[in-house]
């Protein structure tokens, strides 16, 4: 390393980039060639550097030369001084990066003085139209919504982090057969007495008009005109159906707050705001020719989806009966979300086993022309929650568990989790109950890959080591506490990281990635990369922890600038924690 150079000056971002440019840079100069990626990683502990860039390998190949004749050209034409104290070539021509420790400090300074600790702002932001949620009026909420709220507010954050604008979007189910079986039971049974009825009537309601529906010819006949009934704004129906609603958004409403999801009414907009253009969507869908009567239904067949005997597979436009469906709604639903809100990009948190429907959808809006091509359309699946004998997640009854329940039950249990500590009020002890209780769900949800269905295990997600919630608050009240003894405040930042112990090394490489795991975490929409980063950062805020006294420490600067470092990871795990939605209280 060249001592003259000044290192860079603090940089947004993912540091990986900064390489990236350099080698792209030196393999201009030196081979006279554009690197499209410069394959830049981290690498993993231990081995030979902090970054190491495969470009040499595949452009070895496209030069018809060795990658390490490639990489030592890349390599006497970098200009990383600044950036790099050391470059090396490895293995076959993988090229090694050790950054600077004084950049690395200045890294870490300047992110802890930073507001969004070193999180860019997207250079092109989007308007982002974000489906999630979507629980069903005339139905609790169950353990089933459970994960699209969680993962879909996550995304939310997420997304508004790196600049992008989100519009959130609840499509609850307030619509269609199932309601209308609803109405007409209520209609049977006397409700002559006026009485309201609270959403837990409503629940066993549902089920009892589920049997009735399943049994009864003449009840199902009656509950499919409903539909048509309250498609056709019949009033004592739509009353009804009003009084419903209203309370059920209650309901929801107590969960979101339950929860800490940011959710609204304002971001409601069920199946029923599209009533009034069902006729007009399946009317241009028949008048174009996209839309064709078949077996009495008014059908449109995307292009390319095929059953297993090979015909070609419909949604569902209008039924025989006049009424409309879950297709339609979806149909005017991506019409207005591209054409009124134009979104840049649609997502939609759905469970997988309704991607068949969503990609039928997407295709047929794109077909119809209301959506461009300029307009992204993503469903974002996730699996099935398993209960611990690895089948769905049942009550002992055998009935899905209601969400409210569940995460009553998570507060309770956290609460026996830190029921000892003494030192807490009783008020101080109920918030932080709920903070870790409520964590611990949301973050068992959200630390696996969301495809995988996932087991909820009370012990696994309440563990106080391994990738939980509690552990990572854990380790952030532990730095609360250090930084009150030291009778430091969370510093903003005086620019004293300095970096010499390997712990305080691996710290500060840690916290410097912040920015790229949130970018990741963005990029493909996976929130558990996150996960995964902050656990990581807080197994090396332990490591640093144990090796590196503090307030024993005597000299005054190594100790300024440990509790510098402290700081910078505790702001990073709280930021971190914010953007998936999970409180970090001070004292645990
Ligand atoms: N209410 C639906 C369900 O419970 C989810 C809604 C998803 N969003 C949509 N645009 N279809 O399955």
């Amino acid at each position: 390393m060249s001592a003259e150079t000044a290192p860079l000056a603090y940089v947004r971002g993912d540091i990986a980039e900064i390489l990236a440019q350099r080698v792209r840079d030196a393999a201009h100069r030196s081979l006279n060639v554009e690197l499209a990626d410069a394959l830049i990683r981290p690498s993993s502990a231990g081995r030979g550097g902090d970054y190491q860039s495969n470009a040499a390998m595949s452009l070895g190949k496209k030069l018809g030369q060795a990658p390490r004749v490639v990489a030592e050209a890349i390599v006497s034409a970098l200009r990383a001084d600044d950036v790099t104290s050391e470059v090396t070539i490895g293995g076959p021509g993988f090229i090694n990066f050790v950054l600077r420790d004084d950049w690395l400090a200045a890294q870490v300074s300047g992110q802890l003085a930073d507001t969004q600790l070193g999180v860019p702002q997207s250079a092109h932001p989007k308007r982002v139209v974000l489906d999630l949620s979507g629980p069903n009026v005339s139905k609790e909420m169950h353990v089933g919504h459970l994960r699209s709220t969680i993962i879909g507010d996550a995304l939310v954050r997420l997304l508004r982090a790196v600049g992008h604008e989100v519009i959130p979007q609840n499509h609850v189910g307030d619509w269609g057969t199932p309601f209308g079986m609803l109405l007409e039971h209520l209609h049977d049974v006397d409700s002559a007495s006026g009485a309201k009825h609270s959403i837990s009537d409503l629940n066993t309601f549902y089920q009892q008009a589920r049997t009735k529906f399943d049994a009864d010819e003449d009840f199902a006949e009656r509950a499919r005109r409903r539909v048509v009934a309250l498609q056709g704004g019949e009033p004592d129906t739509l009353a009804l159906w009003k009084e419903l609603f209203e309370e059920s958004e209650r309901h929801f409403m107590a969960v979101y707050e339950l929860l800490g999801v940011g959710l609204t009414p304002q971001d409601t907009k069920g199946e029923s705001s599209y009533n009034d253009v069902l006729p007009e969507i399946a009317a241009e869908l028949e008048d174009r020719k996209l839309a064709v009567i078949s077996g009495g239904a008014l059908c449109a067949f995307p292009k390319g989806f095929t059953n297993k005997e090979g015909e070609p597979m419909p949604l569902i436009i209008r039924k025989s009966d006049g009424g409309y469906t879950y297709d339609t709604t979806d149909m005017a639903t991506a019409k207005y979300r591209a054409q009124v809100l134009k979104a840049d990009d649609m997502i939609y948190v759905v469970d997988a086993g309704q991607n068949l429907h969503f990609e039928m959808i997407f295709t047929m809006a794109r077909e119809a022309g209301w959506v461009p091509d300029s307009t992204r359309t993503v469903h974002v699946t996730f699996g099935v929650v398993l209960g611990e004998d690895g089948k769905r997640l049942r009550t002992r009854a055998g009935d899905s568990v209601k969400l409210v329940d569940l995460l009553e039950e998570a507060v309770e249990r956290a609460g026996e989790v830190v029921a000892d500590r003494s030192e807490l009020s009783p008020q101080e002890r109920a918030e932080v109950a709920r903070a870790v209780g409520i964590g611990a769900v949301k973050y068992a949800d959200l630390s696996s890959d969301r495809d995988k269905d996932y087991i909820f295990s009370w012990k696994r997600m309440l563990a106080m080591d391994g990738n939980t919630a509690v552990y990572l608050q854990y380790a952030n009240a532990r730095i609360h506490s250090v930084l009150r003894k030291a009778g430091s405040a969370v510093s903003t930042g005086g620019g004293s990281v300095m970096v010499d112990a390997p712990a305080e090394r691996a710290l500060a490489l840690s916290l410097a990635r912040f920015p790229a795991a949130v970018l990741s975490a963005v990029e493909n929409l996976q929130p558990h990369r996150l996960c995964t980063y902050l656990y990581e950062l807080a197994t090396a805020f332990s490591h640093f922890y144990e090796t590196c006294p503090i307030a024993n420490e005597t000299n005054e600067k190594v100790r300024a600038s440990r509790l510098e470092l402290s700081s910078a990871t505790s702001a990073v795990l709280e930021k971190g924690l914010d953007l998936l939605g999970i409180a970090t209280p001070h004292r645990l």
